[in-house]
């Protein structure tokens, strides 16, 4: 697991998200006069660093959501962060897309050394959450309040806010099964609201880690991401699941390793009437990527017999 103190190089952004809208606040939320409310953020938050009038940290960023997020799978990695005195820090924007924007966001200890990256992806709520994803794949999930339901359907503003987060859980659930398996995600480190935090998979430059989709491997190179794409796929399939929306751009490569993002979409193989038809398509995605950067037919045959010795998978005749 790598983190590097090095920052990383888009530092056009840094500052242009800071600071957040949303700012910490505990539970009931009481006056800073009130004795008791200081004596309760006294016990609940370090006496580092100092708290502005506002609450919020003086070094600017917000207080870490880790005490009040769903957290990622224990025991937690040890380069993460986990103090209640941490602050998180934006230093930029790492993509924006139509239904999430990933930035990068620095959870640091002031005054100490200790501090960790995380990719932050955080779902939109906006007209765009109609995307491709929402219909099909959503075959074989149950919502459970039809108000919910009704309210999603309609994209009314309630809807669309539940969508997102829906999305988010739907994420968050994904990985953190996946990396219990053992399956090359990264650690997902907490799930707040419509943000994902996430470890953030980086060169050894500070850049982000590239896609798949960008790089044009030497032949011994493909052949080895190409048996690493299908060690990953026996594990989802062996699973049950499929990616949903594989491609080589939610492929990362990070230092040499294949790393699958980007999957609220994860469908089940069982429960999805539609499942294996996802499958397929994942797979002659990808397929289809390494089969035009020069990887040979007898390479790619063989590494498709290997995935079928899992029980999961019914490819076509
Ligand atoms: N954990 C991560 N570490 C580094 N970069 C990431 C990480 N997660 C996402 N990214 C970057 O953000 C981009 C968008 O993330 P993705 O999960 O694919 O969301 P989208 O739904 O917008 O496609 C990725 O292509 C990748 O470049
Ligand atoms: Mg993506």
């Amino acid at each position: 697991m790598s983190q590097h103190d090095r920052l990383p190089v888009r530092r056009g952004h840094i500052g242009d998200a800071r600071p957040q809208g949303r700012r910490f606040r505990f539970s009931d939320d009481i006056d800073d006069t009130d004795d008791r409310a200081v004596t309760r953020r006294r016990r609940t938050r370090p006496a580092t660093p100092p708290a502005t009038p506002d609450d919020t940290p003086v070094t600017g960023g917000r207080w870490s959501t880790w005490d009040v997020a769903q957290r990622g799978p224990a025991p937690y990695p040890t380069w993460l962060v986990t103090d209640l005195a941490a602050v998180d820090t934006e230093l930029g924007i790492i993509k924006t897309g139509k239904e999430a924007d990933v930035h990068l966001v620095q959870r640091a200890v002031p005054g100490t050394s200790r501090s960790c990256l995380l990719a932050a992806k955080r779902y939109r709520s906006t007209e765009h959450r109609l995307f491709h994803r929402d219909a099909a794949y959503l075959e074989g999930r149950r919502v459970r309040r039809s108000r919910e339901t009704r309210a999603m359907a309609r994209r009314t503003a309630f809807g669309r806010d539940l969508l997102a987060g829906q999305w988010a859980v739907a994420e968050f659930t994904a990985l953190g099964r996946l990396w219990r398996l053992g399956a090359p995600v990264p650690y997902p480190v907490q799930l707040h609201g419509a943000e994902l935090l996430l470890e953030y998979l980086d060169e050894a430059d500070g850049q982000a880690a590239p896609r798949l989709a960008q790089l044009r491997p030497r032949p011994a190179r493909l052949r080895e991401l190409w048996d690493q794409l299908i060690d990953a796929l026996l594990i989802l399939i062996d699973e049950g699941l499929a990616h949903g929306d594989l491609s080589p751009f939610n492929l990362l490569v990070h230092r040499g390793r294949l790393v699958l993002i980007d999957l609220p979409q994860v469908v089940d193989l069982v429960a999805n009437p539609q499942g294996q038809a996802f499958l397929a398509r994942d797979i002659q995605i990808v397929t289809g990527w390494f089969a035009d950067r020069g990887l040979p037919a007898q390479i790619v045959d063989a590494g498709l017999s290997r995935l079928r010795i899992t029980r999961n998978w019914r490819p076509a005749p």
